[in-house]
């Protein structure tokens, strides 16, 4: 059994973001510029984006941080996301989720061009990755896929099992997997025979935010197992994954922490980066 290290994969290819990050600032003499909204005081939320801006500085990207009070109005919050998309510095622009309740967040959203659209969230990216064309996918199932890459996973022919059908995560996951020619399931709340269809899995990712859920009888042996889970238990960070029992038959298997985690970030700057050769070729 492997440990597939994100920590370590996240710090390498981070090293590869300077040097691209470096090549455009000297190609075209201004950095590449993302800009990040953080709408309230959500302390999660508020971590997430310390580390987003600190990986910024860290890869040599122009970071714009954007704190709006949780009282923002919908006017106020799009009028901001607008003047971002006109702003030539910026070439990515990130709003935090979840926004306060009082807020739309799909109006908000919509206010970020297609091309700006590092998470990419947008409708054109989600159609595109749909369509297996060019554009911008969403940080977290991306930084799977180059975990599985750079561990030598074969997807080919693979029967993959995606637990999970969220936009962030569980959706663009099934399609990546489907582009890279896995056999995909996607499994979810309303799925009958979940655990046969899990056992069936020569990859499985878990992606549906509870703790210790995949457990070793759904686990085929020698199966390669995802866990995209982040769950605060009694204040310990818990995958959706029961990693003592299934780190026993996974061939390959994610940690949590240390695992996809690390992975998303940097697949954010690498997403800004490549917004930023877009928008400058
Ligand atoms: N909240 C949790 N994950 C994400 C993410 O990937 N992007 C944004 N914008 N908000 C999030």
């Amino acid at each position: 059994m492997t440990i597939i290290d994100g920590k370590k994969t996240a710090a390498d290819i981070r090293a590869e973001l300077r040097v691209r990050a470096a090549a455009f600032e000297e190609r075209y003499h201004k950095k590449v510029g993302l800009a990040v909204v953080l709408i309230g005081e959500d302390p999660a939320s508020q971590v997430y984006v310390r580390n987003k801006i600190r990986g910024c500085e860290d890869a040599g990207i122009r970071s714009f941080a954007h704190y709006l009070p949780a009282d923002v109005t919908q006017e106020g919050a799009e009028e901001l996301v607008r003047s971002l998309a006109a702003d030539d510095a910026v070439h990515g622009i990130l709003v935090q989720l979840p926004l306060p309740g009082h807020l739309d967040a799909e109006r908000i959203l919509a206010c970020i061009p297609a091309a700006k659209d590092v998470d990419g969230f947008s409708a054109e990216n989600i159609g595109r990755l749909a369509l297996h064309e060019e554009g911008t996918v969403a940080c977290t199932p991306l930084g799977v896929m180059e975990l599985l890459r750079r561990y030598g996973v074969e997807t080919r022919g693979k029967r993959a099992v995606v637990i999970g059908r969220s936009n962030i995560v569980g959706r663009p996951m099934a399609l990546l997997l489907l582009n890279a020619d896995a056999t995909v399931t996607v499994c979810h709340s309303r799925t009958v025979g979940l655990a046969e269809e899990c056992a069936r899995a020569d990859i499985l990712v878990a992606a549906i935010g509870k703790p210790d859920f995949v457990t070793a009888d759904m686990v085929k042996e020698g199966a390669v197992v995802i866990d995209v889970g982040i769950n605060r238990v009694d204040g310990k960070l818990t995958g959706d994954v029961d990693y003592a029992s299934v780190s026993k038959k996974a061939s390959l298997i994610t940690p949590v922490p240390g695992g996809v985690g690390p992975m998303t970030i940097a697949m954010l700057l690498s997403n800004a980066i490549s917004c930023a050769e877009r928008a400058a070729r």
